[in-house]
């Protein structure tokens, strides 16, 4: 049963399972398409562990988040208002302390260099991506609920039906993946963030501070990707059978 389930699929109707995937490096939000048994293949465990794992006691965090049964206008509130926010905020600390470590430290290790880099690159990746979330495809959404809940078509119906948010979603699904891409690199050059001896505050601030962004990375993208935008697509597809016209 559980083999046979995608990764989405599982963090969908078993939030608990979160945790027990970030411990193990599977990637639940970019790749949630995967079955479980081929996404325990790609983070090199084995699927007894991991289901071993997932039959501990449920672990505290996220068990009453339950955004599988959250309405489109609270699902992109809350990415907005808790993960967009936060992202943003942390993003400037990031790239201020990526500098000031590598200035600091970057003659004795050259990786940080490159972590630098990656999150300069990581950050104007996600300005555009919220960018675009924020002012093209969330608006397009609560239209979108605001039409589905009229009993007969508004006069703009006919122009917005013709409007598909299909490439969009791609897009941004692509642009998830380059992120987790930017943030797999980093976590490469960082050795899974753990400092070296010579460590001061700041850099064990930044290795701490990486980890803790790419856990919340992880639940956003999967908000969106697992639930935001099959819902929107799946609302998009009833909505365009509806006849247009009611004699
Ligand atoms: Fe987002
Ligand atoms: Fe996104």
């Amino acid at each position: 049963m559980i083999r046979a389930s995608t990764v989405s699929e599982m963090v969908n109707q078993f939030p608990g399972a979160i945790p027990v995937f970030e411990k193990f490096n599977i990637d639940f939000c970019c790749q949630g398409k995967l079955p479980f048994a081929e996404a325990c293949r790609h983070a090199g465990v084995s699927e007894e562990e991991v289901i071993a794992a997932l039959y501990q006691p449920a672990p505290a965090f996220n068990a009453t988040l339950r955004a599988q049964d959250w309405s489109l206008d609270l699902l992109t509130n809350y990415i907005v208002q808790n993960h967009h926010q936060y992202t943003k905020r942390v993003l400037i600390e990031l790239l201020n302390l990526a500098d000031k470590v590598c200035h600091k430290h970057g003659a004795h290790h050259p990786e940080l260099t490159e972590i630098r880099d990656q999150v300069q690159a990581l950050n104007k990746e996600l300005q555009a991506h919220m960018y675009n979330e924020e002012h093209v495809l969330f608006p397009a959404i609560q239209a979108l609920v605001k039409e589905s809940a009229r009993l007969l078509p508004s006069p703009d119906s006919i122009a917005k039906s013709m409007s598909n948010l299909d490439p969009l979603i791609l897009t941004l699904e692509t642009e998830h993946e380059l992120a987790g891409h930017f943030m797999n690199r980093i976590r490469s050059l960082s050795t899974n963030f753990s400092t070296p001896p010579d460590a001061c505050t700041s850099y064990s601030t930044l290795y701490q501070l990486l980890k803790e962004f790419e856990a919340d990375l992880h639940l956003h993208i999967h908000l969106e990707n697992n639930l935001l935008f099959p819902k929107t697509l799946s609302l998009q597809a009833r909505q365009q059978e509806k006849p247009l016209y009611v004699n």
